[in-house]
This record gives C-alpha cells, structure tokens and sequence, in this order.
C-alpha cells in the first residue's frame, strides 16, 4: 500500500488553508503543477476527491476536510516533537550561571554536585560574593539564579524559601561563656565581636539583633571572609555570630563552641531568587526545580 507522506500533507495544508492552488505555490515557492501534483498523488492514494472547482472557486471536499484536519494534528504533533526536543538539548549541554552569597557556598556546591550528577555536560559558573554583590548581579540580569537570603522587599524578585538557616555564636571552647548553661543576652555585651564586612548579610542580621534588643555591638575586627572569622575566635581575638551551617568541621574537631545564649540562634532563611522578568532557561528552570525538590520545597510559595 503507498503512505501518504508529510510533503503531500503539508501541500495539501497550504492549498486548503489558500484555496487556491495559485497561492498555496507561491507561499511554498513551487510551481502551480508541482503542487496540483502532490493534491492529485493523495488523491489517488484516497481513491476521493479533496477539492471540487465551482467557476473560479476551489471548495473542500468532506474528505478534503478530513485530510486537512489530520494534516493540522500531524503539524501540531511535530512542533510539539521540535519544542521538546530543543528542551531536551537545552538541558543537555546548557549553561547554568549563578551566584551565592559566601555563607551559602558550601550548601549550594553540595546541591551542584548533586545536579551535575544529573546533567553531566551542564555548563556552571559559580560566582561566590556577598549579599549586596549578588544583588547587584540581580539588578544587573547578570546571572540567571542567586541563592541567598532573604531579599529586600520592593525589588522585582521571585525568591523561594528551601531552607533554614540559623546563625549562632561561636567562641574559643575554653571561654568562660561556653561553660555556662544558658548565657544571658547581655552577656554578649561586655565581648568584643569579629563581624564580616559592610554588605554581607549574615552582618546585617547580626547588626538587627543587636539594634533589637537595645544592645551595643563592639566589633574588635571586621573581616571579608567567614574562614577568617573562625580562625580569629579560634586565635582568641573575639567572638563570632556565624551561620551553624559554615561550622560543621570546627564543631567535630572542638575547635570551636557554640554558646547558649537567650534569643539564639538567630533563624534565617535561604532562597533561590531571579529577576521576576527574567524567562529562565530549561536548564534554569531544571535547576530551580532541582533545588526546591532537594529541600523537598517542590512548590512552596514565592516570599513564604
Ligand atoms: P553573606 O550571606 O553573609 O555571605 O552575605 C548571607 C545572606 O545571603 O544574607
């Protein structure tokens, strides 16, 4: 039996939609014949006419109306084949350009590791600066994703909430604090603190508490890193408020004390964040998925 083929559906389409035969050569830039050819070849195929000549009209037949409607699935099926398909590349070899704030680099390389397991021939760049510097890679539609935390409100950004995250205060465990059962707020008082730089978030979290509580902050050193941090309170020149989540080795190795103090730990939070007019790419979007669906967030609410 001969098969109808996709050029004869897609001839057949243009007459249709045309009718005319005239037309329908000049939108495909074939010659009239070529095209009443391909109509005549279905036809004989069908055994049915598909279009009747009444003067100068061409009209549809019934079975010319059945045709064109199978040709419209097929076409439609095709695109469909063609979009998914250009995801599927996408998501093959795509790129990924993101940013996270410095406290945050830790949990999010974990979460990339992850997902290169998944997307092996993905593309990443990771850029690791402050609050205020990805911020500004927001506002510079730089990147496509930040993780960090909570961002400022009136800015147009959609940011998820996925994970926790719990500031504490960290001193040397021979200080006379870390023996104290529960150690009261004003207590933090009297310390001299090592506090990360102007900018940074885990800083203005730090700043608030102390505002809050009507408490004065004395800062004996102010340093860009949160490795530099941990290794001064080790030295012994201060205490530090740091996320629990950079302390893990200093905790195991007892390097490092978390003190017990009232109002601690200061709960945070972490999102995933783009610009709200920002169209992600598939493999943006695989990778917003991906993190929501690791802090088993899948659908939580933007700002929740
Ligand atoms: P940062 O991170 O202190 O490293 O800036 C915290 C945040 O994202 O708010």
């Amino acid at each position: 039996m001969r098969r109808l083929t996709l050029r004869q559906f897609r001839v057949f389409e243009a007459v249709a939609r045309n009718l005319s035969f005239s037309r329908a050569a000049a939108e495909l830039h074939l010659s009239q014949p070529a095209v009443s050819m391909q109509v005549k070849g279905i036809e004989a195929i069908l055994g049915l006419p598909l279009t009747e000549q009444m003067g100068k009209k061409i009209y549809l037949t019934d079975a010319g109306r059945e045709v064109l409607h199978a040709s419209q699935a097929i076409t439609a099926r095709l695109d469909d084949l063609q979009a998914n398909l250009a995801q599927l590349r996408g998501l093959d070899c795509g790129r990924l350009n993101i940013a996270v704030t410095t406290t945050v680099s830790a949990v999010a390389t974990g979460i990339l590791a992850r997902f290169r397991g998944r997307y092996p021939r993905v593309a990443i760049h990771l850029d690791v600066s402050n609050r205020e510097s990805v911020l500004g890679q927001l506002a510079l539609n730089r990147i496509d994703l930040a993780i960090m935390g909570q961002v400022p409100e009136g800015l147009d950004l959609d940011a998820t909430r996925f994970m926790d995250n719990p500031l504490v205060v960290i001193a040397p465990p021979e200080h006379a604090l870390a023996r104290k059962k529960k150690a009261a707020i004003r207590d933090l008082a009297s310390e001299p603190f090592l506090v990360r730089e102007a900018g940074s978030g885990t800083r203005g979290a730090m700043e608030r508490f102390f505002a809050d509580k009507g408490l004065a902050l004395t800062t004996s050193m102010e340093m860009s890193s949160n490795e530099a941090i941990k290794q001064a309170v080790q030295a012994g020149l201060g205490l530090g408020i740091l996320s629990l989540q950079t302390l893990e080795q200093e905790l195991e190795l007892k390097r490092l004390a978390v003190l017990k103090v009232e109002g601690f730990p200061i709960m945070r939070h972490w999102y995933v964040v783009h610009r709200t007019d920002k169209r992600l790419s598939p493999m943006a979007q695989a990778f917003k998925n991906f993190v929501l669906v690791q802090a088993g967030k899948a659908g939580a609410k933007p700002h929740d």
